[in-house]
């Protein structure tokens, strides 16, 4: 059905030479669906521009997790208003915050202009739509909100030929107090293990190294018994465990990372999986949101700060060589000072590798949203700032101890500041910049000795095994 749309569009629009901008916010679960909207959208016959001005079709992937994304699209969309006098451009807008009914009623009312608008759950349906914008000269809206199927076989654009990343459930079921996500992306649907595989397998056929496995919560993988596939489930790999153990079987794939995971549903399956799979990266991403009990109850977290604490110890016992990296949100209604500290006191007890830093965002529709012990923005920005500090401290005393260890690194490219240098990243994420030496190339493994430590990066020289 799909593939008619596409072909009928790709007849009217043949040796015009049409150009596509995609522009994506928020998280890598969107980057991914950006990569599937590409696909389609080369199908039809349309090919890639990153400048504004030579696109003949603007499309948005958006996100509304916290306000700044929300006010980056409509400071975009302001732009594209004048464009949209001067030259007949296509504008569609999808993902998460077209599944917000005040979003879509503010797009419907002020920026009439806009062509195209499609769900998270309506993205397979762009054919369709982009026929009858193009063909019939209509405005579309297709969105609904129940729970999206889970749709295989999508045409997909990878933006990268070394890493890929692979969505392995959709949606999430936690309704955490702060969050929006599980509102526009519906309850928690598991992928057919056999079709994530055997894509898996393809990548790899392909020549790419790294796969990133992708949920909003990865370790519930499985949970819901597969009654949203659309194929019959026979594998039996039906845990997240299960399925990191099997992916590490694949040949040609050299390291296996996977985001986000739960600290709830961090069951000793999954330690040991990651402990006996040699291709899983022992950075692992934890997101702790707050340290203090009182906070994390209030956002629905169902775990202690004890809790969270002790899992960790669980988890350096039985894990040779792991390291952590988390999510915090600072400023949530109601914490105080010295709730606070306790963040601070697990951030100093954890030493996170990498830490991605929140200013609390009050999300309509949410329970915290509601509360009227909102905490001013001048606090959350002095919170923000002190943990900030504490952070690049611990990743200046981490970095000292990389000086002199040999790590391997897979090539991702020329590094962008200096284009006779090479860059690529340890297990544990930090950048590492090096000179080549003989022709190496990306997608190679090579072997660094790290010299110096620059904060954010770490130089180091190849050496030979
Ligand atoms: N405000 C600030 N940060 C948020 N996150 C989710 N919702 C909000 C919000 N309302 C953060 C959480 C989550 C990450 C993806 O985004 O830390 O783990
Ligand atoms: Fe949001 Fe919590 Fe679900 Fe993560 S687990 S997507 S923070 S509701």
């Amino acid at each position: 059905m799909q593939i008619n749309y596409t072909e009928k569009i790709r007849e009217k629009i043949e040796n015009k030479d049409l150009k596509y901008i995609i522009l994506t916010f928020g998280c890598q679960l969107n980057e991914n669906d950006s990569e599937k909207i590409s696909g389609m959208v080369e199908e039809m016959g349309f090919s890639k521009t990153e400048e504004f001005e030579k696109a003949d079709l603007i499309i948005f992937n958006t996100c509304c997790v916290r306000e700044n994304a929300e006010e980056r699209l409509f400071g975009k969309l302001g732009e594209i208003k004048k464009m949209k006098e001067e030259k007949n451009v296509l504008v569609a807008i999808g993902g998460c915050m077209m599944q917000e009914k005040s979003m879509l009623e503010k797009i419907k009312k002020s920026y009439k202009y806009v062509d195209i608008v499609f769900g998270t759950h309506t993205m397979q349906c762009l054919p369709e739509d982009m026929y009858k914008a193009i063909i019939e000269n209509e405005k579309v809206k297709n969105i609904i909100d129940i729970d999206g199927e889970i749709i295989e076989g999508l045409p997909i654009k990878r933006n990268d030929k070394t890493k890929a990343s692979v969505t392995i459930m959709y949606g999430c079921n936690n309704f955490c107090t702060y969050c929006i996500v599980p509102y526009v992306r519906g309850r928690e649907r598991s992928r057919n293990p056999e079709d994530i595989l055997n894509e898996i397998r393809e990548l790899a056929k392909n020549g790419y190294k790294e796969i990133t496995l992708l949920g909003q919560n990865v370790n519930s993988y499985g949970n819901d018994n597969f009654k949203y596939c659309n194929s019959k489930v026979t594998s039996e790999i039906n845990t997240f465990a299960k399925l990191l153990r099997a992916v590490n079987e694949i040949d040609g794939i050299e390291k296996i990372k996977f985001i986000s995971p739960h600290p709830k549903d961090f069951k000793d399956d999954v330690i040991e999986a990651i402990r006996d799979s040699e291709k899983v990266s022992k950075l692992v991403h934890l997101p702790l949101q707050a340290g203090n009990t009182k906070v994390l109850k209030e956002m629905n977290r169902k775990y202690s700060k004890e809790e969270y604490l002790d899992l960790v110890k669980k988890m350096r016992e039985k894990i040779p060589g792991v390291s952590f990296s988390t999510d915090i949100i600072v400023g949530f209604p109601g914490e105080t000072d010295e709730e606070f500290e306790d963040t601070l006191d697990v951030v100093n007890k954890v030493k996170f590798d990498q830490i991605f830093m929140f200013i609390y965002s009050s999300r309509e529709g949410t329970v915290a949203a509601d509360r009227d012990d909102q905490i001013p923005e001048k606090i959350k920005h002095v919170r923000f700032d002190k943990l900030k500090d504490l952070y690049e401290k611990i990743v200046e005393e981490k970095n000292e101890e990389y000086v002199g260890t040999v790590q391997d690194i897979l090539i991702e490219g020329f590094s962008k500041n200096n284009k006779k240098m090479l860059t690529g990243r340890t297990d544990f994420n930090k950048v590492v910049v090096f000179e080549p030496q003989n022709n190496e190339k990306q997608g190679d493994f090579v072997k660094i000795k790290i010299t110096e430590n620059h904060k954010w990066f770490l130089y180091g020289k190849i050496i030979k095994e």
